[in-house]
């Protein structure tokens, strides 16, 4: 089965304040983003990737994040839309001839080359899977300043990526979702709202979602543990 990735990066991060967008931010002398694909170019699942960057970028993308790290398995390097949703569709658009597409965040660049192998692993199986976490604080549902419940931490599980679908089941809670109106965080959202049962694929604490500074020094701490581990 032909598997490729599509990598969500057309953010313009505000959270983080600087000019450049936080995929484009150097950890460790490389951008966010040059790390993130480097696991994919490590993965013998993934035979080729699509880049989403916000409209203007792609050149810059080229240049400064693929061409200088020998990122070969890059196909296309496209531009985004509004909406993370929007982003990924138009990346989906180019996987035509993929039976498999994985999709992750272009700002989570510690994940593990196994952990994207595991999900493709089980998406052949059962069509859709994400990596997540259990969560380990207590998590409270609040309105205004009121906590209106207190829901059960055992059931919870935080969502990360990669999330990995057959592409034709993707596409068709893509169409789904744009027929009636539909949006949602990530992916495997839409594929649950057409009532398709998504597994779970125990993730890494480590597999941050840099969105603040202080994401970044976090990352960069997590990488040293790695080298030095
Ligand atoms: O918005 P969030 O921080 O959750 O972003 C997760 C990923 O989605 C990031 O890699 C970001 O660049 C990407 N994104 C996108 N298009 C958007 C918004 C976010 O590709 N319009």
């Amino acid at each position: 089965m032909k598997v490729m990735a599509i990598i969500p990066a057309a953010g313009m991060g505000e959270r983080m304040g600087g000019d450049l967008p936080k995929q484009f931010v150097l950890l460790k002398d490389r951008p966010v983003l040059s790390h993130t694909l480097s696991a994919f170019q490590t993965c013998p699942d993934v035979e080729g990737v699509v880049v989403v960057v916000p409209e203007g970028y792609e050149n810059f993308c080229a240049r400064e994040v693929v061409e200088p790290y020998g990122l070969s398995k890059v196909r296309e390097i496209v531009p985004g839309g509004r909406r993370r949703q929007d982003s990924v569709y138009e990346g989906l658009k180019l996987t035509e001839g993929a039976d498999i597409v994985v999709v992750h965040d272009g700002v989570r660049p510690l994940v593990r080359p196994e952990l994207i192998s595991e999900t493709v692993e089980i998406c052949r199986k059962h069509g859709a899977v994400l990596a997540a976490v259990p969560v380990k604080d207590t998590v409270k549902l609040v309105e205004g300043e009121v906590v209106r419940k207190t829901l059960p931490r055992d059931l919870l599980w935080a969502a990360q990526t990669p999330q990995t679908f057959l592409r034709k089941v993707l596409w068709e809670a893509f169409e789904r979702a744009f027929e009636e109106g539909l949006c949602a965080t990530d992916e495997a959202s839409l594929v649950e709202m057409m009532g398709y049962e998504v597994r779970v694929v125990r993730g890494d604490y480590g597999n941050i979602k840099i969105t603040t500074q202080e994401d970044l020094r976090l990352a960069e701490l997590l990488m040293e543990g790695r080298c030095s581990g």
